[in-house]
């Protein structure tokens, strides 16, 4: 990825902090957008620690004045947009269906769904003039097989993945490839933040739903990322990857 410039809206943390790390080993220079400004110069000054290049940018994924900022910070500090990644998302609350407020629905569909629209409506025009590239939206699982107690993040997941279709086929002759990384459970804020509200019990179970026992290492994540960036994946386009340590193919009635 020399000479290559990517962008990770939601790179501050965990997950997105892995991304942005693996596009700096791999040769690329990282924008880093995050609505948290101390996570996402954290993350720049530990790809400058490495002698990479990286640049954080202030944004809101679902703003669109801060999404047009973030693609546009890539174009003016290194002169292109090749790569980005939309890892930012939104949970809320884990409840029942029925008593998911409108405001509550709305908050999640605005960042988890409609952030990663915005998101692409102006890094894929960008990725084009600057002769081609890939994007890669993160998912879940959940928007593979639906989630109780958790609909209206599991329908936004959805969304990205047939958003990611429809990009895919419309860029496809184009220059720009677009895919979906979907993971189960990843070691990082937003998975202690669900945990959190789940009685203890429970959290084991979610542990033993995966068929490996465990979560997901951000950099495994970020791992999958890499690869459907890089010219590896030169013929995949408008895919879904799963990264679930064996997630959704773990039988509840055999256990190894
Ligand atoms: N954590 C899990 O177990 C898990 C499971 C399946 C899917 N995912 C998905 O993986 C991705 C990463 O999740 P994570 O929990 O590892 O988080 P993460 O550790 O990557 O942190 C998310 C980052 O996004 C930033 N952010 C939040 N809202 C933003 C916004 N509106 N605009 C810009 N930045 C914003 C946060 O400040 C944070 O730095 C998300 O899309 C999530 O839905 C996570």
């Amino acid at each position: 990825m020399a000479n290559r410039v990517a962008l990770v809206m939601g790179g501050g943390a965990g997950t997105g902090r892995a991304i942005a790390r693996a596009f700096d080993r791999a040769g690329a220079q990282v924008v880093v957008a995050d609505i948290r400004e101390e996570g996402g110069q954290e993350t720049v000054e530990l790809i400058r620690g490495q002698g990479g290049h990286a640049v954080y940018v202030q944004a809101d994924m679902s703003v669109t004045a801060d999404v047009q900022k973030a693609v546009n910070t890539a174009r003016e500090e290194f002169g292109a947009l090749h790569m980005a990644c939309n890892n930012a998302a939104l949970g809320i609350e884990t409840k029942p269906l029925a008593s998911i407020s409108e405001e509550e629905w709305d908050r999640c569909m605005s960042v988890t769904l409609r952030g990663v629209w915005l998101s692409m409506k102006y890094q894929l025009p960008a990725i084009e003039a600057s002769g081609g590239g890939a994007i890669i939206n993160v998912a879940s699982v959940s928007g593979m097989r639906g989630e109780a107690l958790q609909a209206a993040y599991a329908a936004a997941k959805g969304g990205v993945i047939t958003l990611g279709k429809s990009a895919a086929v419309e860029y496809a002759r184009r220059g720009v490839r677009v895919n979906t990384v979907c993971p189960a459970g990843i070691e990082s804020g937003g998975m202690q933040f669900y945990l959190d509200t789940l009685p203890e019990d429970m959290r084991e179970k979610v542990l033993n739903a995966h068929a490996m026992g465990r979560l997901a290492a951000p950099e495994e994540i970020a791992d999958a990322v890499a690869y459907l960036c890089s010219e590896r994946a030169s013929f995949v386009t408008g895919h879904d990857l799963v990264v679930d340590g064996g997630l959704l193919v773990r039988s509840n009635v055999v256990d190894l």
